[in-house]
């Protein structure tokens, strides 16, 4: 596995992959990697001849009072996951590389960022767009992966692509859970063994609301109810968001006849945990 930190490197390095003929597949994370990250790249390696990630903490998405500067990272450990799981190239810019000047030019989708996490996060999905944006004509891939898990961000990003016409193929791949089903986030790590044992209420809410679901409940209000029962019976849980919404606006829908999204944001401490899942009639 090689790894850059400059922009001129990996450019370089990867033009020459692709006369040779490689299809590249591209991973943007923030790093502090699980197996959430990882499953993302034995997708890209399943469909890619060269398999790219891109480990950067990027300060463009991170309100003020965010978790920038706490965010958590460790390099050489992320280092040591990527090559066992098999990344060809990483990319690790410091934030100088990336942000050099201030810059004029940002991405923004409008529309599809205002609400769920766009609400209590202003401002978070014109630096995700503007980063992927600009990781994209960094790298060029062929394709690029994305978790299911930030419902949101790949419904940005698909559209994004679209209506820019980036010559970039959005693969979208499911959550990755821990064994008792909290799914997988580098902010795991931030919760208190109490915080992590009542985290589990969303994910056990999720399958409450799928059950109601299967069973052939379609009122949306009633499925939102059921999930915010549930996760209020723990003390400190906060709740951001319990949202149903149709996959492609992202907007209320009041009785589900066609795939909704059902997403939630709760908040544990100063831990904010996100999760959802498809609701398929
Ligand atoms: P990060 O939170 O590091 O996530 C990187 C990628 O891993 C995202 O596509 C995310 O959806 C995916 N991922 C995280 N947890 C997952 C899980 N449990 N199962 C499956 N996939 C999971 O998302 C970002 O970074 C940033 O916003 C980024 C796109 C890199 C732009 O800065």
């Amino acid at each position: 596995m090689k790894i850059f930190h400059t922009i001129r490197e990996v450019r370089d390095h990867i033009g020459e992959q692709k006369r040779e003929g490689r299809t590249v597949g591209f991973v943007p994370t923030m790093g502090f990697l699980h197996k959430g990250h990882l499953s993302l790249v034995a997708r890209a390696k399943q469909e890619c001849d060269l398999v790219v990630m891109s480990i950067f903490v990027n300060p463009l998405q991170f309100g003020p009072n965010e978790d920038y500067e706490r965010y958590p990272r460790d390099l050489d450990r992320d280092a040591r996951l990527a090559r066992e799981a098999g990344v060809d190239v990483l990319f690790a810019p410091p934030v100088e590389e990336m942000y050099p000047r201030p810059s004029y030019t940002y991405v923004e989708v409008e529309g599809l960022t205002q609400s769920l996490c766009g609400e209590s996060r202003p401002g978070h999905f014109r630096g995700v767009a503007t980063v992927v944006t600009k990781l994209f004509h960094i790298v060029q891939p062929q394709k690029a992966y994305f978790g299911q898990k930030d419902a949101q961000q790949v419904r940005v990003i698909e559209q994004m692509v679209e209506d820019l016409n980036m010559p970039v193929e959005i693969v979208a791949c499911p959550i990755v859970r821990e064994p008792d089903g909290l799914a997988l986030s580098s902010r795991n790590v931030y919760l208190s063994p109490e915080e992590r044992k009542q985290a589990l209420s969303l994910y056990a809410s999720i399958r409450e609301v799928e059950k109601a679901f299967a069973e052939g409940e379609r009122n949306a209000a009633r499925l939102i109810q059921m999930s915010v029962d549930r996760i209020k019976a723990e003390p400190l849980a906060e709740i951001d968001y319990v949202r149903i919404v149709n996959r492609r606006t992202l907007t209320d829908v009041e009785t589900i006849h066609e795939p909704a999204l059902f997403a939630l944001a709760v908040r544990f401490g100063k831990t904010r945990l996100i999760d959802n899942t498809l609701l398929q009639p």
